[in-house]
């Protein structure tokens, strides 16, 4: 018998980090995913992955039996680079195990279920990656109201990636420790993807926002230079906006490229920086 999951990696346009006190939040899920097969077996249970951590086992013993399975964890979402890799884990791992049971999961539970895997990762989430997992498209996503699809028009856009891994769990630690100081710039973030929602249409308004929020996400203390570097480089080959996205300390950059983004995505391959095309887009 063979049991299978999937679940979507995700990537934040606006409000990471304000999202956790409450402000809104825009997200996309990615075509890039993380898929989970289980297969009955005798003996011990036993896992497959590219990188099998602490955490990961952890995971697994939360939400699986100790003996009787092979677990096989396949993809191609980067891990640590704020691209939800682990929440796309616990949905497809979650999705594999309610086939194995025969119990079909409601989305309310999928979500519940992701969010306390996700705690093993993220201490403190405020949900918003395991609910992008989930199912492709662009949402709106508050901690109290969760997620509902917004319309998003094809927009280009290219992740360039920083090769350096972040911790959420650390970065939203950070912010707290200092949230006297940070909470202008939460407050801020919030405003900003206020207008994002205001201006959805606007890619031009959209990339000036996306540039401020990134202004706002280096006072809180979660850029560094590469993704500084990074953003800037983005700007001067064509993109209309870029920022840092995901929790920081390392992870991607999103470029917004409504042109299709032809001399950054040729600029970052002659000089070896890896990145990601894709058309984000409610239509899919
Ligand atoms: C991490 O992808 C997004 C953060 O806002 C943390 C969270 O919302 O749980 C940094």
């Amino acid at each position: 018998m063979i049991w299978r999951g999937t679940g979507f990696g995700k990537l934040i346009l606006f409000g990471e980090h304000a999202v956790v006190y409450g402000h809104k939040a825009i997200a996309a899920s990615l075509p890039m995913s993380t898929s989970v097969t289980i297969r009955a077996i005798e003996g011990p249970t036993t896992t497959t992955a590219a990188h099998v951590d602490v955490r990961l086992m952890q995971l697994l013993t939360l939400a699986l039996p100790q003996t009787g399975l092979q677990v096989e964890i396949e993809g191609n979402l980067p891990l640590g680079r704020g691209l939800g890799s682990s929440a796309a884990l616990s949905v497809a791992l979650l999705r594999a195990k309610s086939e194995m049971n025969n119990s079909p999961l409601s989305s309310e539970q999928l979500q519940s279920d992701a969010l306390d895997l996700e705690r093993i990762f993220h201490g403190n989430p405020s949900g918003i990656d395991n609910a992008v997992a989930a199912e492709r498209g662009v949402f709106l996503y508050t901690k109290t109201g969760g997620s509902s699809r917004i319309e998003f028009p094809d927009t280009p856009i290219v992740i360039l990636d920083s090769m350096e891994q972040g911790n959420t769990k650390s970065m939203v630690e950070g912010v707290a420790a200092n949230i006297a100081v940070n909470r202008t710039h939460l407050t801020k973030l919030g405003e900003i993807t206020e207008s994002a929602l205001e201006y959805i249409d606007n890619a031009i308004v959209l990339g000036e926002l996306m540039n401020k929020a990134h202004a706002h996400l280096k006072e809180i203390g979660v850029s560094n230079a590469r993704l500084d570097e990074l953003v800037d480089f983005s700007i001067a080959n064509g993109a209309v906006g870029a920022k840092l996205s995901g929790a920081g300390g390392g992870g991607v950059v999103v470029a917004l490229t409504p042109c299709g983004g032809e001399r950054l995505i040729a600029e970052a391959s002659s000089r070896g920086i890896k990145h990601y095309t894709c058309t984000l887009s409610s239509r899919i």
